[in-house]
């Protein structure tokens, strides 16, 4: 197949400039380990894309070890270095929610990170992990009574107090398990951020943490309760934020109230949150790590010495920041269709996922770059959109990006930075079994969280039988006869 119009297309975006060459891996947007090998096939942690490919089956989570650990290491001693110049410590808690299994929550801890969690599940996985429960911070708006209790009895490190009538519920648990728990208390600092800009109010419609008046109040309250010890005050201002001055502004609000809290009794730490931002496409430039940490470092030193108070331990809780660019996810195209709006014409390269592996581009309309991963071509470069194939228009995987002008159903391809949020929103719309997740590292893969399977699929489904149904249909054997065993079988069935 050839597509004319190759060159610049009035449908691209204005961020996306024409590249020289539609094979360059972006800089910044690919794990640490990728390059492309002689063949002109992507390697990620020594392993070539067609291998991962044929031995897993596409679509394909990748997670580059050396890269996710290595960003967890760079990231945890810039903040140490950082904050120990002003004569502090800082703690990093990576965000389970950006991705979490057993195997990457222990990568964390060996990294020397502590663990945020958010739900009952999680707090199972960290468990199940052998991460020792003082190193996890537990969130949520609407912890369960039953997540409470099980946190307290476990012995979590810190859970962070969301709402007033969660004071009363875990000083409660931890009473009843005869521990002191220590607490954090979220508060709202007015500061929402996203991407380069932020906005500052003096309250925010949202349904997180508390109004940064009431934290006088509530901490008197957590002070009052036996069972609680006060840590401090946390905030999150938002995801996916480049610069500093977000982070400063709160950090600023924040510390005015912490001063006042000093007058009633000791505030050991403040808990910034995550939110660090990274580059999906050739026009994110997220702020260097060493940049924000000490960026961060002045502004709360400065902030302390202006109310002369003793600066506190400093907490950060980022997720995307060291999962997000080590996740690479591998499709094969399926179908390609030209499709001609107004004149110009728009490529669409379906592929074998969508917005059940990826449903940031549906959920936030999250743009993303994709390469051709098993070949280089010389062909000149065209606007594609990659699609999902998934019965919905807004399924998009990558909405606009230019590649070879031949590529051709068969081809597989990568599209970077997906480590985050990606798998942890998965889902199993139209039936589509949840793709597994591979670790790379050395020239070896491995299997971190295995992919769904038909039977697992139908294993919930009270209705099917191995026998017949009420109605005569035969269902064979289905749900008992398909294997779940080997990661051959599921790529045999399911993709
Ligand atoms: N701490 C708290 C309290 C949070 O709520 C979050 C994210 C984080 C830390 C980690 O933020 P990160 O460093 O990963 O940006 N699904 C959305 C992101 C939701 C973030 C929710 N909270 C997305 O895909 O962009």
């Amino acid at each position: 197949m050839r597509f004319s119009l190759v060159a610049t297309n009035p449908l691209a975006p204005d961020w996306l400039s024409l590249p020289g060459d539609a094979n360059a891996l972006g800089e910044g947007l690919w794990p640490s380990t990728t390059t492309r090998n002689a063949d002109g096939e992507l390697v990620i942690g020594g392993v070539t894309a067609s291998a991962l490919a044929a031995e897993f089956g596409t679509p394909l989570y990748v997670i580059d070890e050396t890269d996710a650990r290595g960003r967890a290491a760079e990231l945890r001693t810039a903040f140490e270095a950082e904050f120990a110049r002003i004569g502090t410590s800082a703690r990093v808690y990576y965000a389970g929610k950006a991705f979490l299994s057993t195997e990457v929550a222990r990568w964390m801890v060996a990294e020397g990170l502590n663990i945020d969690i958010c739900t009952g599940g999680e707090l199972a996985v960290a468990l199940a992990a052998g991460v020792d429960p003082a190193r996890l911070g537990f969130h949520g708006n609407n912890k369960s009574l039953a997540e409470i209790d099980e946190a307290t009895r476990v012995g979590v490190g810190t859970i962070i107090i969301d709402s007033p009538i969660e004071i009363d519920r875990v000083a409660a648990a931890a009473a009843r398990h005869g521990r002191v728990q220590a607490v954090r208390l979220r508060v709202n600092s007015g500061v929402h951020a996203h991407t380069h800009e932020f906005l500052a109010t003096a309250h925010e419609d949202q349904k997180f943490g508390v109004v940064l008046e009431d934290a006088p109040r509530l901490v008197a309250a957590i002070r009052a309760e036996e069972s609680l010890r006060f840590l401090g005050l946390h905030c999150h201002i938002g995801s996916q934020i480049f610069g500093v001055d977000g982070f400063a502004e709160s950090a600023a609000r924040l510390l005015a109230v912490h001063a006042g809290l000093l007058s009633d009794g000791p505030v050991p730490e403040l808990n910034l949150g995550g939110g660090f931002g990274i580059a999906y496409t050739s026009a994110d430039t997220p702020t260097p790590i060493r940049e924000l940490a000490a960026g961060l470092a002045d502004i709360v030193s400065a902030e302390c010495r202006r109310r002369g108070i003793p600066v506190p331990a400093i907490a950060f809780e980022p997720g995307r920041a060291i999962i997000g660019p080590a996740g690479v996810t591998l499709y094969e195209v399926g179908t390609i269709k030209p499709v001609d709006v107004g004149g110009a014409t728009r490529l669409y390269v379906s592929v074998d996922g969508g917005m059940s592996d990826n449903a940031r581009p549906a959920l936030y309309g999250a743009d993303y770059s994709v390469r051709i991963a098993d070949r280089v071509s010389r062909a000149a470069p065209v606007l594609v959109r990659v699609a999902g194939k998934h019965c919905e228009s807004g399924d998009i995987v990558v909405d606009a990006d230019y590649l070879p002008a031949d590529v051709a159903p068969g081809d597989l391809l990568a599209v970077p930075a997906t480590g985050a949020y990606c798998w942890s929103l998965s889902n199993n719309y139209n039936f589509q079994g949840r793709a597994p997740v591979v670790a790379v590292r050395d020239g070896a893969a491995r299997v971190l969280v295995r992919g769904e399977s038909i039977a697992d699929l139908l294993a919930r489904d009270t209705g099917v039988s191995t026998g017949s149904t009420a109605d005569g249909v035969s269902t064979g054997s289905t749900a008992d006869g398909v294997s779940t065993g080997s990661t051959t079988e599921q790529k045999d069935i399911l993709r």
